[in-house]
């Protein structure tokens, strides 16, 4: 089977090294795929939301299946674009990922559906959104931009002051683009963040194991946003209760609210909830794998991850069940110094041999390539490896992982050294 997976990210590394366990031979295509993706299959240089490009390709090459990955292209149709030329794309279209591509609309799914979420208000005018601002008297409020805005479209102002400038930025100045023609602002729930990724055909939805992300630069979650600097599954506090109370308030709803629109959802569906002293909530859906998430949830698959793709491509969920090894895994994201802000690029990554010789270990890249000339790796992003460890403990799989992050190096590089290990959360759970 010849598959085409979209996307260049660790998340991206993480499928294919799955894809490459299943009982069929496949060959794989990764576009425009990165240094360690390209040590397992093969990387095409075609931008990850040029459809057209990517349509060709896939029709000149004979591709059985697309994975779409990121959220541009699903939100601006590829998935509809590849199924019109008769290509297996898996992935929701652009009708269902709009639960991702436009906030407003997937605030005012939840509140037709009764899916608890925080209270919240939707403006396209500027002058009206600042006379609410200034009526609000509890603060933070979060204000968010409705369209894609590479993850950093969400603002917690933390006084009005901050919300009124935020708005600014947004719908005036137009920081994140179009994206900002509308926002949201709703209250700021205060918990303990879950993320749970489901797969669904539309009509069955099967969970895969919790996890939790770290998003903020630094140790004890301060400093700004990014696009996760760690993560461990399962989460500690995703309990069976509570995975059933999330089940029957928000997973099942929320397929069933999808296709009584005329939106069948069909892909991964991935939760971000807060659990609050009132229960969970969601904070936001994405229509894809999370990242770095998916790194620490498929190696907890115990099941064909190809097979449970075409099973939703087929629409033959119901005729699978997914399940779960037993144990735990934690990620620990090397990032180049600067991060999220300004960042060198280019330095040479060191220890990676030695760290390959750590069992259970796995190494995720994310910003490097492959340089063939110095046949070495090198920083080429952001984020620039996620070092995975399994083990059967939570605790032994966060220490097995910073020990592969001992002995791998490159000049300026940063990681958190919390992960897994968030005051409140995971110190009385493991
Ligand atoms: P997002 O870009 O939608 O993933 O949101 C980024 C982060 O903002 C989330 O992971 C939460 O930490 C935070 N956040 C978003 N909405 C809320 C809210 N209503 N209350 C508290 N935190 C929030
Ligand atoms: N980890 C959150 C995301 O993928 O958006």
């Amino acid at each position: 089977m010849k598959i085409l997976v979209i996307g260049g990210g660790g998340r991206e590394h993480a499928i294919v090294q799955k894809l490459k366990e299943s009982k069929q031979e496949t060959e794989i295509f990764v576009a425009p795929g990165n240094g360690g993706i390209g040590q397992i299959a093969k990387c095409i240089n075609i931008k990850e939301t040029n459809i057209d490009e990517m349509v060709n390709f896939a029709v000149n090459n004979n591709i059985d299946l697309v994975i779409v990955t990121p959220d541009d292209p699903l939100v601006i149709g590829m998935v509809d674009a590849l199924e019109s030329k008769g290509i297996k794309a898996f992935g929701p279209r652009s009708v269902a990922a709009v639960l991702e591509g436009s906030k407003s609309y997937a605030k005012a799914f939840m509140k037709r559906h009764n899916i608890p979420t925080a209270r919240y208000k939707d403006f396209t005018s500027y002058y009206e959104a600042k006379e609410y601002l200034k009526q609000q008297t509890k603060y933070p409020l979060v204000i968010k931009a409705d369209g894609l805005a590479f993850g950093k479209g969400v603002i917690i102002a933390q006084d009005k002051t901050t919300a009124l400038e935020t708005i600014k930025n947004i719908m005036l100045d137009r920081c994140f683009g179009k994206s900002g023609s509308k926002i949201i602002i709703e209250e700021f729930l205060e918990g303990i963040e879950i993320s749970v990724m489901a797969i669904t055909d539309g009509k069955i939805i099967r969970t895969l194991t919790s996890a939790m992300d770290h998003k903020r630069i630094y140790d004890n979650d301060l400093g700004p946003n990014t696009g996760g600097m760690g993560a461990i599954a399962p989460h500690p506090l995703y309990t069976k209760s509570l995975a059933k109370e999330c089940n029957e308030k928000i997973f099942k709803p929320t397929i069933k609210g999808m296709l009584k629109e005329d939106r069948l959802f069909k892909g991964i569906l991935y939760f971000g909830i807060m659990l609050t002293i009132n229960g969970p909530y969601v904070i936001e859906y994405n229509c894809r794998f999370g990242d770095p998430e998916t790194q620490v949830v498929l190696p907890l698959l115990d099941n064909d991850l190809l097979e449970l793709i075409l099973a939703v491509c087929d629409g033959k969920l119901a005729k699978v069940e997914v399940k779960q090894k037993a144990g735990s895994t934690a990620c620990v994201i090397m990032a180049s110094g600067g991060y999220p802000i300004t960042y060198q690029k280019g330095y040479p990554i060191h220890g990676l041999e030695q760290a390959k010789t750590i069992p259970d270990l796995t190494i995720y890249h994310a910003g490097t390539i492959f340089d063939k000339d110095m046949s070495q790796f090198l920083t080429s992003g952001g984020r620039v490896l996620g070092v995975t460890a399994y083990a059967t403990t939570l605790n032994d799989a966060i220490k097995k992982a910073y020990q592969g992050v001992k002995v791998i190096s490159f000049k300026d590089g940063v990681y958190r050294s919390d992960i897994g290990r968030k005051t409140g959360v995971t110190n009385e759970h493991i």
